[in-house]
Formats: structure tokens, sequence, C-alpha cells
């Protein structure tokens, strides 16, 4: 059995990743501060709440487990607070990164599947955005996760550490048995948003900007649920366990869904109607983000299961009505 160390496992996308991984067999161990994540949604028996950046915690683990692969989910990703506080981004995202990979080198492991995103293309030049797109960041969110892919290059080169990055659009949903759920604090997320909405936790949904150059009026963006982001996590260990090569693979349905959209899909689901107010829009925010998953069903022969946005919202609805924890 393989052991795969999950690094921001007690978080949304790593929680999940985690039950995916016990499902087909893995040995998955844990490492979460706790900053953001919730120890209740750790599924996996070996759990360590330890900053990534803590060589000596980092390490001892190293030391305890053999260890196969890592998958890296930790990092601060409020796109916004990365504008006002980027010290805070650079030191958590770039540098706890190296530490972990330095970490990696030093134990002689050698394979990676890594958390970038979208946000490392910047603002789009053309649709839907494939992974030869030009990465331009606009932000200090997107430039960390950026960055990280270039250093991996760089220690893929110098030092044979193989990575996967993948870059995910916008995850949504939660496990289809109602066991994991997305619980961000604060939560920025659209679809969990409107759900609370819905439910009366929030007066009305703020929708920013209604005058994009869209169908509607309003900014289009590419809902991936969780856990097909999940499976390809596990195919992309996979790959790496089989053949050896770094990749950057973009994760998305390749179907472009508007803010309007997504309010009417959570009315249908909930049944009930939900307040809009329409405000300016927010600075550095494309019209629309909609990936190309060629490439991802061409490497990891991977296909989204969830592709109708009643499903995605949906399974995140369950949840937020019956929070697992
Ligand atoms: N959610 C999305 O739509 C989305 C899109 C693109 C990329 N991503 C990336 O995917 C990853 C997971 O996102 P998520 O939505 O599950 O976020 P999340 O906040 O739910 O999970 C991240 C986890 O990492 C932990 N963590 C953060 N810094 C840590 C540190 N220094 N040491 C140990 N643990 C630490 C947090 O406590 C949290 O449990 C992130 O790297 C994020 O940048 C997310």
């Amino acid at each position: 059995m393989k052991n795969i160390l999950v690094l921001g496992g007690a978080g949304y996308i790593g929680s999940h990743t985690v039950k995916k991984l016990l499902i087909k067999g893995f040995n998955p161990i844990v490492v979460d501060n706790l900053v953001y994540g919730h120890k209740a949604a750790v599924l996996a028996k070996d759990f360590y709440q330890i900053d990534i950046g803590d060589k000596i915690a980092l390490n001892s683990v190293f030391k305890k487990h053999k260890i196969d692969a890592v998958v890296h989910f930790a990092a601060f990703a409020y796109v916004g607070e990365s504008v006002t506080q980027p010290q805070k981004y650079y030191h958590n995202n770039l540098i706890n990164t190296i530490n972990v990979l330095d970490c990696m080198i030093e134990n002689d492991i050698k394979n990676i599947v890594f958390s970038s995103t979208c946000a490392t293309y910047g603002n789009p030049q053309y649709s839907p955005l494939d992974e030869k797109h030009p990465q331009n960041p606009i932000n200090p969110y997107g430039q960390t996760k950026f960055m990280v892919e270039k250093v991996m290059d760089d220690y893929d080169r110098a030092y044979g550490l193989k990575s996967i990055c993948l870059r995910y659009f916008n995850a949504a949903g939660a496990d289809k048995d109602g066991q994991l759920a997305e619980k961000h604090n604060p939560e920025t997320h659209l679809i969990p948003l409107v759900l609370q909405t819905a439910l009366g936790e929030r007066e009305y949904i703020n929708v920013f900007g209604n005058d994009y150059d869209t169908p509607d009026g309003t900014c289009i963006r590419d809902y991936i649920h969780v856990e097909d982001l999940a499976d390809a996590h596990i195919l992309a260990l996979e790959k790496l366990f089989t053949e050896p090569k770094s990749y950057r693979i973009n994760l998305g349905t390749g179907i472009g869904t508007s803010v309007n959209e997504i309010i009417k899909s959570a009315e249908r689901v909930t049944g009930k109607e939900i307040p809009v107010l329409y405000v300016d829009r927010r600075e550095g925010d494309p019209a629309k983000l909609v990936a190309s998953n060629e490439y991802a069903q061409e490497i990891l022969y991977w296909i989204p299961k969830y592709v109708k946005i009643d499903d995605i919202v949906e399974s995140a609805y369950k949840v937020m009505v019956n929070p697992p924890f």
C-alpha cells in the first residue's frame, strides 16, 4: 500500500481527496495546521497538526512513514487578502512550499501533486484557456502559485523532482455521501454564499457587475466538482508512479456558467427565491474564465462526471442543510 502525505488534508479539497485515496487503497497521512481546516474532516487514521513551515516537525513525519508521494493543498487562497497582505501569501504559499520540497529531497521523495490555479493565467487572451495560454498573474495569490510552478520546474531539472501541477478552475460542490463539506471561514465562494442567502443566513447575494460582455452581463466561471478534482489527483499520482514526468494540467469542466445562472440553479435546487443586489464590478475580475480540459483528458484520461450545474449546487446544498461537522 502506498503512503501518500497529504498537506492541507483537513481543508475542503484535501479532505475530499483523502476520502478518494482511502477508497482507492492508498494510505493517506494528513498534515494540516488547522488554521482553516477541520479536524473532523480528516478521514485518515494518521493526522499531524503541523505547520508545513516547521521543517523539524515535517521531517519527523517523513522519517516516521515511508512516504511514496506528496499531495500539496496547504496554502492561503483569499485573492483579495493576498493584495492587502502579500507577505502572508509569499511566506505560506511560496517559502513554506520550498520548505516542503527541500524536505522531500532530503528524504529522497521525488513525486508531488500540487494545487495550482487558473489564477496563474491572469486576464484571458482567449477562451477556453489551455495550458499554453501565457501566465501573467494579476494578484499575489496567483503569483505565489505561478512561482511555485517555476521552482518545481527548476527542482525537476536539478534534482529530478517530478511534479504534476493541477490548475483548478472554481472548485464547488461536496461529497455525494454527505460526509464532507465546503466550510471556509470567511466564505468567499459564490455557490455557498448563494445557498446561505437561500437559507436566510444572508439578506441578499451581492453580484459584482452586470454589465460585462457576456450574454446576461454577469461573470462566467468554470465550476468543477470537488469529487472530480479528487479523482484527478488519484490519476495524477498513478501517472507519477507509472511514468514519472512533470506536467501542468488544467482542471475544469470546459463549461461556463454565469453568476445569474448559478443563482437560478440555486433557486431551482432549494425551491426558494434568492434576493440579489447588483453592485459595481470588482477590480481584477475577468468577464469569462473557462478551461480547456483536453490536456487532462489526454494525459490523465480524466473526464469530469459532474457537468450539470444543478447537480453541483445540489451536492453543496445537501451538506449545508445537514452539516457533517
Ligand atoms: N477552492 C478553489 O476553488 C481553489 C481553486 C484553485 C486552487 N485552489 C488551491 O487548492 C488548495 C486547497 O484549496 P481549498 O479550497 O481546499 O482550501 P482550504 O483552506 O479549505 O484548505 C487548505 C488547507 O491547508 C491548511 N494550511 C494552510 N497553510 C498551512 C500550513 N502552513 N501548514 C499546514 N497546513 C496549512 C489549512 O488549514 C487548510 O486546511 C489551495 O492550495 C488553493 O490555493 C483552490
